[in-house]
Formats: structure tokens, C-alpha cells, sequence
């Protein structure tokens, strides 16, 4: 379906109205169809089966989980899981990725807000599993382009470590403890049955900015800078 055009911050459309012509006399009036365009002030807006909807609240909504529970340690590092994730969409934008990418490097690690488990599962032996949590909540509202480099996160992490001879010298204390849970370095053939998945790509740049982006009081944007990307990078809601 294709009702609306998307312009950069507007949303313009075409809505079909009914009105009686006036040339005719009151006999013959009739009524004829006309139309005009709409401009709306942000792609907050969609026209559904002639319904103009709001579809920014689920954007609000993880915003809100990002701030409410982002203040919590993050798992041994020494920033907070509002702090990293701020700190990897930044790395994302500096680097020039997609909308999508950028979205879902700051919504990455949003599964740890989802799974109820406490911070120091690793210690106890315990991989929430996070990337899938997060994947199958974000689903609704987006597109594999973002759900897939989320899910694929991990294995990104394994892979680089079954690839990368450089890259495990790079891990945190806290990472190489969850990596053992998280099945270890991949083998020669999980590794390539890794790299045709559509998304490996963008999953393995996200990891190594995942695994940067854990620098103490770094100066970075905050959520609400990111709040028009999550918007362009929405799945259209279906009624
Ligand atoms: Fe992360």
C-alpha cells in the first residue's frame, strides 16, 4: 500500500474530499470530487484506509526502557547499558552506517532490559540470551535489517574470535567470561555458514563498535538524537 510519501521530516499526502460545485444551480448540484495535500509536521504520521495514525509511541516506549533501566551496570564494564548503547549508535553515525544500523546499535543490548535476569548471570553460569530476547521484541516494528544485526550480535562476537587473531586480546574480562557461555569461538564451519547470512556484515561492524564503546564519560548525544532515526527506520503499523 502505498498512500504517503515520506519527505525527509514531512509526510505529505493526497486527501479526496467531496464538495458541491457552485456553477450548478440547486437542481443539478452535485457533488464532485476533488482533493488536496496534506503536509504533516514529522513522519510521526501515517494514513491508513483514510485514518491519519500516530505511530511514534513504540518509539517513545523504547526510548523510555533505554532510560528508565539503562542506569544499571553494565555487566563489569565501567559505564552504564545507557552509556554503551549511547556510545555505540554514536560510533555507528561516525562511521556513516544506515539508519537501520545505527538503530540497532543502540538497541542491541535492549534484550538485557527484557529477560528480568539479574546482572551477574554469567557469573552464575546463566546466557540470558539477550540478542534473541531482543530480536523478537523489536520485530514488530522493525525490519530484518535491524532484528537480525541485533540477533546476529553475538555470533558476530564468536566469529571474530574463531577469525580475528587480534580480536580476543581485545575483550573485557567481563565479555571473554560470556563468551564460554555463549558457545565460544565459532568452528571453521560455523564460521562460514555465518558469513552467508544476509546481515553478517553489518553484525560484525556492530561488534566492534559494541566492543569499543565502553569508554568512562565519553561525551556523546543523547537518546533523544536518535529519535527520528528509530521513526525512519519503523515498519508501517498494519491495522
Ligand atoms: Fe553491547
Amino acid at each position: 500500500m502505498k498512500d504517503f510519501v515520506c519527505l525527509g521530516k514531512h509526510l505529505e499526502m493526497q486527501v479526496s474530499y467531496t464538495r458541491a460545485s457552485s456553477r450548478l444551480d440547486s437542481r443539478r448540484r452535485s457533488a464532485t470530487r476533488d482533493s488536496l495535500t496534506v503536509r504533516l509536521p514529522s513522519v510521526e504520521y501515517v494514513l491508513l484506509r483514510g485514518t491519519i495514525m500516530a505511530y511514534a509511541k513504540h518509539v517513545d516506549e523504547l526510548l523510555d526502557l533505554l532510560s528508565a533501566q539503562g542506569k544499571e551496570a553494565y555487566f563489569g564494564e565501567p559505564v552504564s547499558i545507557l552509556e554503551h548503547c549511547l556510545q555505540c549508535a554514536h560510533f555507528a553515525e561516525q562511521s556513516q552506517a544506515s539508519p537501520s544500523t545505527i538503530a540497532a546499535a543502540l538497541l542491541h543490548d535492549i534484550g538485557h532490559m527484557l529477560h528480568g535476569l539479574p546482572e551477574d548471570i554469567a557469573q552464575q553460569g546463566m546466557d540470558g540470551a539477550h540478542e534473541d530476547v531482543a530480536a523478537v521484541h523489536l520485530a514488530k516494528w522493525f525490519g530484518e535489517d535491524v532484528t537480525e544485526t541485533v540477533r546476529l550480535h553475538v555470533a558476530a562476537k564468536r566469529y571474530l574470535c574463531a577469525t580475528d587473531a587480534t580480536y580476543m586480546a581485545r575483550l573485557s574480562p567481563s565479555s571473554i567470561e560470556s563468551l564460554q557461555l555463549q558457545g565460544g569461538p565459532m568452528s571453521q564451519e560455523e564460521a562460514t555458514a555465518f558469513e552467508a547470512l544476509p546481515n553478517a556484515g553489518v553484525a560484525v561492524q556492530l561488534r566492534r563498535w559494541d566492543d569499543e564503546a565502553k569508554i568512562p564519560q565519553l561525551d556523546v548525544p543523547g537518546l533523544a538524537h536518535y529519535r527520528s532515526v528509530l521513526l525512519q527506520v519503523s515498519k508501517v503499523p498494519q491495522l
